[in-house]
This record gives structure tokens, C-alpha cells and sequence, in this order.
């Protein structure tokens, strides 16, 4: 079916909109003036804007948006007007003349809005999502990024219940009013897009810090969060000043405003908003402390503090001109927030850990019915498209493009963006101009990867010359067909080449090959003896690599690679290898790689090498990643050949496995330093080993890491490895951990979906329990996450029940959602989407709960779009 068929008689049909129909706003709005009245059981917003016709504009016809509003009164000019049209969540004015102001009063219900966008309350507080398509909940209003407009806001509500009222940009005026009642005034000086636009009213606490910029400038820094919480937020406050120094340091980008404010909150669709001055965050990335966050936890919460800030500039002073270029701002967000990361960290660990996080969910997304091009030309409902292809494939583009360059004319270009770009809104092509002016290049190739959607596959082959002693390398590169696109053409791929002989020494350094045709073929002079290469250093690009190298050089990789990614990729490498002769044939001989295994835990009893990086490679892909491997997939029988090659580690290694274990039982202070975090993983990696037969031996370690842990790291990985246990100690463990933690949501999210991911017998009774647990809350996108999510997505095998339960569970919460929440709803989707890649059995069975969701009658525009694709 179509996206555009109609499904039923009464059901309005979605529209889909496409990048070639985008037209410039018939009307400017420089300055828009809001007015809030907050009562209990409603909102009036007065709205007044100055509308100029735009000079490039082509057309006289005003078009408002708005949706789940009260219209109270309309006036043009000051007069009373109803010469509109009001239809289909719009507001259409003909021939609206020159110039006008235009008045509008409605009432919207911020205490019924359980979508989560718009004006919402947030226990208590209240708060606004507008990106992307919010504001028009607010009010009647063009509500695209291209229209910029200068904020003044006026908030008044009572002043026991919220007495913080805040809005973007600078205070101007506060005062008491009558009835106990008081109000801000926000001016933002800056010209911004509607959906930056952000109001906050509640009971808040306070925390406090400043930071001087490079021209010498104090900026007050606020964290707002609920009474009880001020003691979790020093990381955030720290990761901020550490964002604002690094974007100064290696982009020149100085914050313009005098206060930057952040505030917490616990119901949020997404990670966090970038709204001017005013960002607004779920509160599961502000919130860390040792006893409560995971270094997992910590390492989100320093990434996305640093996304929203640096979006200050990336999104906020250079803004997209329409949707279909969100990669602009987010691609390159991403990509900055990564290198900051890097910066702050380890960078071979960051670059594996975002890698693995592509691999699993991007490239998935591209081999499904959703896969899409980074600058998509249709959606039908935008939220959809906040994917991790426009995000993390985004910030791909964005690599790569630094990389063609060279660190010193990335940075000229990106001068040269915001240099010409600064206060407008602009495109995808617009950036990658800024590459090609600043470098001289013709980038118009490299264009097709923001077009071409599908991860390319490319295939190396090798060759050596004895006699001229030369080497070359003949690399082939593909795209397949993905929906609405064929017949592609070859990409700008950079390869980044290193050569070594076989002694593992490095005889030629890294090389960026630029590979632009179908097939191509790269010599290598002065190559002595037969080299092995190191192909796509540091995943030079976002493509799926096949090589003709043997697992012997691959292990001589695994061992002298220089480079830190290709490292750990050459284990990998291996370790899929291994597990591909194991599905094949369950009694295969896997010594070679066993005893492999064993010479890297001698490795770490030796104390030799990066604790973080040996974590990681002592660690077998994710059913995840072994999944995109395979033509048809069989979750169950990937996880029995995985779990019979970690026994056979336990097996074989158990002493050495506790040896290193026993030593990495870091004592003294607590630290969040890469190098602390680093032996955490090992340690917790080897207790996984040491587990993994899930007898009483390891139900006793596991218990006995929880009981000694003094921080949420242990505490989790105790918990994982109990997990699936049927032992005594996994109630004991879990209800202590209950207990412990009941009046910290974050960490009672942790203990759903630590049960959630059981691979055990039990689950299905275990999750109708969850399920209906008295802090179970379906309105709550982190609980709902923590439940459903943790269990499509990382439980793999009891989701993909042979029984078909796993589907039907997920189902019947996406019909449930799709009434309370319809971005959530949607994105609950995304375990179905790949439904053609599993076994006919599992298939039937995903298309069946697909086709349930289809009929199941009302679907939001958001359901609606990935079902129906999905079934395509
Ligand atoms: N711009 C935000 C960020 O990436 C994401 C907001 C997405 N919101 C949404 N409703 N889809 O930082
Ligand atoms: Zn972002």
C-alpha cells in the first residue's frame, strides 16, 4: 500500500511532502510578541506579529498552522477580523496584503497534552518541544525553520506553584500581579526559527557557575532541576564549561548571550532540545552521580550537554532552511560532539564505540523499507525523520569530508559557513559549497552521499609484485537498490590505506586512496616483501568492507595494527568469521581462535595495552552486528553458536579469566578518568566471561561484584550477569536493588529493563508483572523505553519468540501509544521494520503484528508512515 492510499472512509489521508515543491514563505514575521497565562486547567496565548510580504516570495496567500487550539479572538491591525478561512489545522488568509499586524488569542491545554509537544507539563512543570513541528500547538503561526523572528515573551502563572518562569534570550522585567500571581518578560535579540522557541514554568532548584569566553566575556551558566536532584548535576555543569572551551578552541565559536540556561525534565520524547539559551533535557542526560549513573550514563551525559550546546551555533545561528536538510545541523552536530568526546577521552574508544553504535542501528535502518538518503526528498510526518541515518550517517558525511580536506581547510570551510551564513537558514548544499570554495575541490560527486541512501559496499582485493615490488590494491564499490532509488552511481569514497610487513611493522603510513569509479586500482611503490594492508583506518568511511586478507593477517592486525580502530576491527573481523563456521557446523574446530583469546587475557595479566580497548576486544559482536552479516536471519541460532563460543573461552581460560578479574578490582577512589572507566570495562567484561554458564558458581560471583560495588557500573554489570540466571541470588539481587533505588526514576528505568532483557523461560510471565507494576507509567517516554525498548531491541531471542509473544507484547503497546503519544509510538516500530531479513517463519509472524497495527483503526500520521512503509 501506498502512503498516499486512503485506509478507511472516515480517516483523513496523510499528506506527503517533498523537498521539490519547497517555496519561500509568502510572508516575513521579524518580530513576533507572546503573551502566556498559565491556569491549572488551561493556557490563553495572545500572540501579535508584524507581517511584511516577502520580496521572494511568489505568493500573497498567508498560511498559518495550528492545531488543538481554541481560537478566542482574531484582530488585524487592532481591529476584529474574520475574513479567514480556518481548515485542516490551518488558517488561510488570501490577498493578506503588504503589511499587517495580525492578533491572535487562543486557548491550548498544556495539563491534557500527553503527546509531549507543544506546551506540556512535566510533573509539575511546565514545558515546551517545539522542534520540529510544535510550535503550531502553541499558536496560529508559519511554522517552518526558514521564517526568523525576534521573541518577545511575557509568562504569567501563580507564584507559589512556578516560581521560575523562563523563556529564551535576556530577562527584561519581573513583577508581582494580583491573586498571589507573577510574571518574566524574555527578550531574544537574535532572530530565530519558531521551533527554538522554549518557556519553562515550575518549582525549580537552582545550580550555578559561570564561564569567561575568549574575548573576555562572563556567561552565567544555570542548571534547573527538581528540589532533591541539585546534588546529581555538577558532571553537566562541568561537561558544559569543557563544550563551551572546546568550541572556542577548535571551531573560534564564542557563545553571544549572557546566560545559558539548561533545564531538566523527566517526561521528554527525545535526549534533549536546543531551544536559544534555553535548552531543555530529559533529565537521564543531566542527572549523573557515581552511586546513580553507569560510565555509560556519564559519557551520554558529557556527549549531549556538548550536542546542545554546540548546536548554538551548528542549528541555532545557522538554521535549516526546511526539513529535508536537518542533516545540516544534525549531522554536523553529531560529528562535533564525537571529535569533542574524542578529545575528552580515549579516541580509539569513542571511534569503536561509535562505530558499533552506526553498525547496529544505522546500517539497519538502511537495509530496511525506511532506509532513506541523509537529505531525504519526501516525508510524510517529520518527526520520522529524526533517524539515526540523518543523525549518525550525517555526521559520516561530515568525516569524510574533513578528512578529503585535511584538518587546517575543514576548518577554512567551516569559517567560511559561518561566515556566510551566519542568521540565515540554508541547505545541505549550502555546506558541502562552503567545502568546495574553501578547498578548491569540486565536490559535486561527494554530493551523492547525502542522496543516495543504502550502505555502499565495497570489496578489496590485494596483489603483490614480487619482481617490481609493487603492491596493489583493487577496490569495488556498490549500492543496492533501496525504496524509490536504483541504478546508483559510484560515490566519492575516501579509503584510508596503511601497509605492513610481515613482521607487523609499519612500511607505509596511512594514505587517503580516493576511490571515484565503479572499480579501481591502487599502487603501492617500494614495497618490499608481501605487506598486509590495513584497510579503512579509523572507518575512513560509512561502508560495509569485505577483504581477500586471511585470518593470519588478520591476527598479525589484531596484534601491530597502528591504528586503533582497525585493531579491534581485525578481531571482530575474525570473531565473525569464527562464529559463521560455528552456525555452519557446531562441532568445528575453534582452538586457533580460543587460544587467540587466551594470549590477549596473558596480554592484560601482563598489564599490557588500553584496559578500555582489551574490554572491547574480549568482546563478541552484538547479536546485532552479526545479524547484518547474514542473508536470512535467525536470532536464536545466532546466540546459540555466540554463547558456545564464550563457554568455550570460560572453558578453557577460567583461571586466567579470574586472575585478571581479581586484578582489575580497582579499590581507592572513585574517578570517572578514561583510565578509570577503562578498568571498570575490563573488569565487567571478564565478570560476563565468568558468567556466562549461568550456573550457582556464577550467580555467587555476581552477587558477591554487586554486593561490593560502590558504584552504578558494578552494580549494572552484576545485575546483566544475574540477568538471565534462575538462581536465588538473582531475586535477592534484584529486590535489594528495588529497594535501594526506588525514588531515583533513572535507576528504577534501569531495573525494568534489566529484567526486560532476560533471556529465560520466565520472561513473558516476568514482563506482564513489569508491566503492570505500580511504577509502570505508559504516559512516560524513559519508562516506556526502559520496558519495550530494552526488551525489542536487547533481547533479541525472546523478541523474536518462535511463539510469535515477543511481537504480540510489542503490538499492543504501539496501539495503545499511538492514542497517548504518537512519536513514541512510531519509533516502537523500528524492531518490525526489517521483518523481510528473518526466517519465513519469524516473517509471517512480524508482517502479521505489522498488519494488526495497520488495521487496528485511527492511526496517527507518525504510525501510520512507518507501518505502512514498512509493510511495502
Ligand atoms: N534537535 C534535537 C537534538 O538532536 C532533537 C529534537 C527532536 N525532536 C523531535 N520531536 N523529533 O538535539
Ligand atoms: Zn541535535
Amino acid at each position: 500500500m501506498s502512503p498516499d492510499t486512503e485506509v478507511g472512509s472516515n480517516i483523513i489521508k496523510p499528506k506527503t511532502i517533498y523537498l521539490k515543491d519547497y517555496a519561500p514563505a509568502p510572508y516575513k514575521a521579524s518580530h513576533i510578541n507572546l503573551v502566556f497565562e498559565l491556569f491549572e486547567d488551561k493556557t490563553i496565548v495572545r500572540s501579535e506579529v508584524l507581517y511584511i510580504k516577502n520580496p521572494d516570495g511568489n505568493s500573497s496567500t498567508l498560511i498559518l498552522n495550528g492545531q488543538d487550539q481554541t481560537i478566542l479572538s482574531v484582530e488585524i491591525d487592532g481591529v476584529a477580523f474574520t475574513g479567514y478561512m480556518l481548515a485542516d489545522n490551518q488558517i488561510t488568509i488570501n490577498e493578506a496584503g503588504e503589511k499587517f499586524t495580525l492578533t491572535i488569542t487562543s486557548e491550548i491545554h498544556p495539563e491534557t497534552n500527553t503527546a509531549l509537544e507543544g506546551l506540556y507539563k512535566s510533573q509539575g512543570t511546565y514545558c515546551t518541544q517545539c522542534e520540529a513541528e510544535g510550535f503550531r500547538r502553541i499558536t496560529y503561526f508559519q511554522d517552518r525553520p526558514d521564517v526568523l523572528s525576534i521573541f518577545s515573551v511575557r509568562i504569567e502563572a501563580d507564584k507559589s506553584k512556578y516560581p521560575v518562569l523562563l523563556s529564551n534570550g535576556n530577562l527584561v522585567e519581573s513583577g508581582e500581579l494580583a491573586n498571589g500571581r507573577h510574571f518574566t518578560a524574555w527578550n531574544d535579540p537574535f532572530p530565530k526559527p519558531c521551533y527554538l522557541f522554549a518557556l519553562v514554568a515550575g518549582d525549580l532548584v537552582r545550580i550555578e557557575d559561570t564561564f569567561k569566553t575568549m574575548s573576555g566575556r562572563n556567561v552565567d551558566l544555570h542548571i534547573y532541576v527538581r528540589s532533591g536532584d541539585e546534588g546529581q548535576c555538577d558532571h553537566a555543569m562541568q561537561s558544559l564549561k569543557k563544550s563551551m572551551q572546546w568550541d572556542e578552541e577548535k571551531y573560534g565559536r564564542e557563545y553571544e548571550l549572557d546566560l545559558f540556561n539548561i533545564v531538566a525534565v523527566s517526561d521528554f520524547n527525545m535526549g534533549a532540545m536546543e531551544n536559544t539559551s534555553l535548552n531543555i533535557f530529559n533529565t537521564k542526560l543531566v542527572l549523573a552521580h557515581q552511586e546513580t549513573a553507569t560510565d555509560t550514563d556519564f559519557m551520554s551525559v558529557e556527549g549531549v550537554i556538548a550536542h546542545e550546546y554546540f548546536h548554538n551555533w551548528t542549528g541555532n545561528r545557522v538554521t535549516c532552511r526546511d526539513w529535508f536538510q536537518l542533516s545540516l545541523k544534525e549531522g554536523l552536530t553529531v560529528f562535533r560532539d564525537h571529535e569533542f568526546s574524542a578529545d575528552m577521552n580515549s579516541r580509539s574508544v569513542q571511534r569503536i564505540d561509535d562505530v558499533d553504535h552506526l553498525r547496529r542501528f544505522q546500517f539497519s535502518e538502511d537495509a530496511s523499507p525506511l532506509a532513506h538518503a541523509v537529505q531525504p526528498d519526501n516525508f510524510i510526518e517529520i518527526s520520522n525523520f529524526y533517524t539515526m541515518t540523518v543523525y549518525e550517517k550525517g555526521s559520516e558525511l561530515i568525516r569524510m569530508q574533513q578528512t578529503l580536506l585535511g584538518e587546517d581547510t575543514y576548518r577554512k570551510a567551516t569559517d567560511l559557513y559561518f561566515d556566510r551564513y551566519d542568521g540565515h537558514a540554508v541547505t545541505c548544499d549550502d555546506f558541502v559549497q562552503c567545502m568546495a570554495d574553501a578547498s578548491g575541490r569540486d565536490m559535486s560527486q561527494f554530493f551523492l552521499w547525502y542522496k543516495q541512501a543504502g550502505t555502499p559496499s565495497l570489496i578489496a582485493s590485494s596483489q603483490y609484485d614480487e619482481e617490481q615490488k609493487q603492491f596493489t590494491l583493487t577496490l569495488k564499490q556498490s549500492q543496492a537498490d533501496t525504496p524509490g532509488q536504483t541504478n546508483k552511481k559510484p560515490l566519492l569514497i575516501p579509503v584510508a590505506v596503511g601497509l605492513l610487513n610481515e613482521q607487523g611493522i609499519e612500511t607505509h603510513p596511512t594514505q587517503v586512496l580516493e576511490m571515484t569509479e565503479r572499480e579501481q586500482s591502487f599502487t603501492f611503490d617500494n614495497v618490499k616483501t608481501r605487506p598486509v594492508p590495513s584497510i579503512l583506518r579509523g572507518f575512513s568511511a560509512p561502508v560495509k568492507l569485505t577483504t581477500d586478507l586471511s585470518d593470519d593477517n588478520l591476527r598479525l592486525l589484531q596484534l601491530s595494527d597502528t591504528d586503533g580502530f582497525n585493531k579491534w576491527e581485525a578481531g571482530q573481523t575474525i570473531a565473525l568469521r569464527t562464529i559463521e563456521r560455528v552456525m555452519a557446523d557446531s562441532e568445528v574446530d575453534i582452538s586457533q581462535f580460543i587460544d587467540d583469546i587466551g594470549i590477549m587475557i596473558q596480554q592484560g595479566l601482563n598489564n599490557k595495552g588500553d584496559k578500555a580497548l582489551l574490554a572491547r576486544a574480549l568482546s563478541l559482536p552484538a547479536i546485532a552486528v552479526i545479524a547484518q552479516t547474514q542473508d536470512v536471519i535467525d536470532p536464536a541460532a545466532i546466540d546459540s553458536a555466540r554463547t558456545h563460543i564464550l563457554k568455550a573461552i570460560k572453558r578453557t581460560h577460567k583461571d586466567a579469566l579470574l586472575r585478571l578479574y581479581k586484578d582489575n578490582l580497582s579499590m581507592g577512589e572513585f574517578s570517572i578518568s578514561p583510565e578509570a572507566m577503562g578498568r571498570r570495562s575490563l573488569k565487567n567484561t571478564v565478570l560476563e566471561l565468568l558468567t556466562v554458564t549461568n550456573g550457582s558458581g556464577c550467580a555467587a560471583l555476581a552477587k558477591a561484584h554487586y554486593d561490593h560495588a560502590d558504584n552504578m557500573t558494578d552494580r549494572v554489570a552484576a545485575l546483566a550477569c544475574l540477568s538471565d540466571s534462575t538462581q536465588p541470588e538473582r531475586e535477592e539481587v534484584f529486590t535489594d536493588f528495588y529497594h535501594r533505588f526506588k525514588d531515583y526514576q533513572l535507576v528504577v528505568d534501569k531495573w525494568f529493563s534489566l529484567q526486560a532483557i532476560a533471556n529465560r523461560d520466565e520472561i513473558f510471565d516476568d514482563f506482564a508483572k513489569l508491566r503492570n507494576h505500580a511504577e509502570f507509567n505508559i504516559k512516560n517516554p524513559n519508562r516506556v523505553r526502559s520496558l519495550y525498548s530494552a526488551f525489542a531491541i536487547n533481547n533479541p531471542v525472546k523478541f523474536h519468540d518462535p511463539s510469535g509473544q515477543g511481537y504480540a507484547i510489542l503490538r499492543d503497546a504501539i496501539i495503545e501509544l499511538n492514542a497517548i503519544n504518537p512519536q513514541i509510538a512510531a519509533r516502537q516500530v523500528t524492531p518490525f521494520r526489517e521483518w523481510k531479513r528473518y526466517t519465513p517463519e519469524l516473517q509471517a509472524k512480524m508482517k502479521d503484528a505489522l498488519q494488526a497495527i495497520m488495521d487496528s483503526g485511527n492511526l496517527s500520521s507518525d504510525v501510520f508512515e512507518v507501518v505502512s512503509k514498512s509493510l511495502n
